[in-house]
């Protein structure tokens, strides 16, 4: 099968466009998915780059989102069948652990995720457990079917497990153009909430008030935290979400309202910020670190999809060839949404 395979650490020109073996069915609960769409998200980079701490199997196939049709299945599985389609969730645990044997195999100790213990989408097939096929919402093509799973599942157990979010409230996303911010954006909007975000672009914050973002502050020209202070009156917003980090983790727990809640999935400008303990006791806030979600918040999410008609915002799509420059686009922050790639057929 045609494939994206990543031969060592570094750079995009360790991604080679070529050739590989087909995967084959060893457990009788596994699929078979031949893909239509894969998406690019930051974990990618960070497994190609070799800082995740988790050693990879070279060469390997990287990619934990995509949508496809079930070519095959092992002799076990009753719920699906050749022909299906399908979208994934990404995780899946060791079967033995507390987190597996209480089924929170996403919370896993040896955590095996499309595109990092396992083999992942960037290729025109993908093995994985039946239990992590599910159907595609309705009205959403192959391309959106593939853009939406990590994001969406991620910013759900952010926003409404952790958080709470409640209609009426006020939510400050960081950095708008990121997958998880833009997707955060539509699910808030939608749950009635108001929302403020931040980017490093005024196009990129035009583009967050069409998909309904009440106010947008461009941190390159001024400081969020005190932009956020003036907005709401001296007030602070009740959630922050901030997969930033760094030099901005400050700035968000500054923003926070008393009894405010932060939450996090991720470090993109580093992951060992300044705190400010003090604003932590004194406004008694609440932090919640967070990644991926479970299969039950991905039934939740999968029916509010339906429900709430909402579309992933795709910034672009790339043939699978071309995953080095789709990477690239995202490691430059130049996108909006997610980079999808388009696999051969
Ligand atoms: N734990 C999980 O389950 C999980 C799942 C998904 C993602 N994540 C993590 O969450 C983070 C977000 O991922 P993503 O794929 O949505 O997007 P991403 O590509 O990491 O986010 C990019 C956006 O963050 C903003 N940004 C980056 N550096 C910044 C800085 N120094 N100051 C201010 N803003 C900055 C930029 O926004 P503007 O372009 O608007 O300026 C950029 O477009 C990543 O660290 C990722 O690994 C974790
Ligand atoms: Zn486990």
């Amino acid at each position: 099968m045609k494939a994206v395979r990543m031969h060592g650490y570094g750079g995009v020109d360790q991604l080679f466009y070529e050739d590989g073996p087909e995967p084959k069915i060893t457990q009788p609960d596994e699929v078979i998915v031949r893909l239509e769409a894969a998406a690019i998200n930051h974990i990618d980079i960070w497994n190609r780059m070799g800082t995740t701490g988790v050693a990879l199997a070279l060469p390997h196939i990287l990619g934990a989102d995509g949508a496809g049709i079930v070519s095959e299945t092992g002799e076990e599985v009753g719920s699906l069948k050749p022909g299906d389609a399908v979208c994934l969730y990404p995780p899946t645990g060791c079967g033995h652990c507390e987190f597996c044997l209480t089924d929170r195999d996403f919370m896993c100790i040896r955590l095996r995720a499309l595109g990092e213990r396992l083999e992942g989408t960037y290729a025109q097939f993908v093995k994985l457990p039946a239990q992590n096929c599910f159907p595609i919402p309705a009205g959403l093509s192959f391309e959106e079917a593939a853009a939406f799973p990590l994001v969406f599942i991620t910013l759900w157990r952010m926003i409404v497990t952790n958080a709470g979010l409640k209609p009426g409230e006020t939510l400050l996303i960081i950095g708008i153009g990121g997958g998880v911010a833009s997707a955060t954006l539509q699910v808030a909007k939608k749950l009635g909430a108001r929302v403020i975000v931040t980017s490093g672009s005024d196009e990129k914050l035009e583009r967050a008030k069409s998909l309904g973002a009440d106010h947008g502050i461009n941190h390159r020209a001024q400081d969020f935290a005190q932009a956020v202070g003036q907005w709401t009156a001296g007030r602070g917003v009740d959630v922050v979400l901030d997969c930033v980090g760094g030099e901005v983790w400050r700035k968000s727990l500054a923003s926070l309202a008393r009894g405010g809640r932060l939450v996090t999935c991720g470090a993109t400008a580093g992951g060992q910020p300044i705190d400010d303990l003090t604003a932590i006791f004194s406004k008694q806030l609440k932090i919640y670190g967070s990644t991926l979600g479970s299969r039950e918040e991905f039934r939740q999410l999968l029916s509010f999809l339906s429900a709430s008609q909402i579309k992933p915002v795709i910034d672009s799509v790339f043939p699978l060839e071309e995953a080095a420059a789709a990477q690239r686009r995202l490691e430059e922050a130049k996108q909006f949404g997610k980079i999808v790639l388009r696999i051969p057929q």
